[in-house]
């Protein structure tokens, strides 16, 4: 099974990947973490991605694409993957599709986690202090939102046309909103 979790920054996208792939044995693939990780080990697109991170500006598609492709490809041997904040645009969606083809794979569903921005930001903001995730400031944050508004919230749309986009209320506890995917996915 190959599932997209979507929503705005905060929206609660990488708390639920994580419990999806315990249960259900899927890999869990983050731009977002595979983009810190390149930052950590200061590797040549770690080094030109720290910059536009901590913008809050989106990095271009084809090094996302990059990273993101490798990833898949040493993930085959799991039974699938939840993708988490990828793709983001609808060029990263149309490669995603390509790439899908090429390898005999196929998203099952595309799952939308329904969050104001005043909740979003009010939890990012409290991450920041436990975590310190350099772009987790209010500029950035506003950023952020802003990048997410013109070049990611189109991609619904474009997943509802396909038939497999839906959504889910990301209110309320973690434990709720799991249970209220898990009732979706009839899983
Ligand atoms: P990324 O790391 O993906 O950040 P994001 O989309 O802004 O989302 P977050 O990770 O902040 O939030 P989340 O939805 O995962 O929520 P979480 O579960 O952590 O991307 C960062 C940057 O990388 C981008 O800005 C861009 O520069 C770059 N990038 C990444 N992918 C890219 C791509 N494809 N193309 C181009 N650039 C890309 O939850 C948030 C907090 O709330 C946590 O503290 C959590 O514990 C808490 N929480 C979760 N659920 C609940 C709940 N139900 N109740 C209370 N608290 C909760
Ligand atoms: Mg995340």
């Amino acid at each position: 099974m190959n599932i997209v979790i979507f929503g705005v920054p905060g929206a609660g996208k990488g708390t639920q990947c994580k419990l999806l792939s315990e249960r259900l044995g899927l890999v869990h693939i983050s731009t977002g973490d595979l983009i810190r990780s390149e930052i950590a080990e200061k590797s040549e697109i770690g080094i030109k991605a720290e910059n536009i991170i901590n913008s809050g500006k989106l990095l271009d598609d084809i090094t996302v694409f990059e990273i993101f492709s490798k990833k898949l490809h040493n993930s085959l041997q799991k039974r699938g993957v939840l993708f988490d904040g990828f793709p983001r645009t609808l060029k990263q969606a149309e490669m995603l599709d390509d790439l899908l083809v090429s390898m005999n794979m196929k998203l099952d569903h595309f799952i939308e986690l329904m969050l104001t921005e005043n909740e979003s930001v009010s939890r990012i903001l409290k991450r920041a202090s436990i975590e310190g995730r350099t772009d987790d400031n209010p500029e950035t944050v506003k950023s952020r939102f802003q990048e997410y508004t013109l070049k990611t919230a189109p991609i619904a749309g474009y997943y509802r046309k396909k038939g497999i986009g839906f959504s889910i209320n990301g209110t309320g506890t973690v434990e709720e909103v799991y249970n209220r995917i898990v009732l979706a996915l009839k899983i």
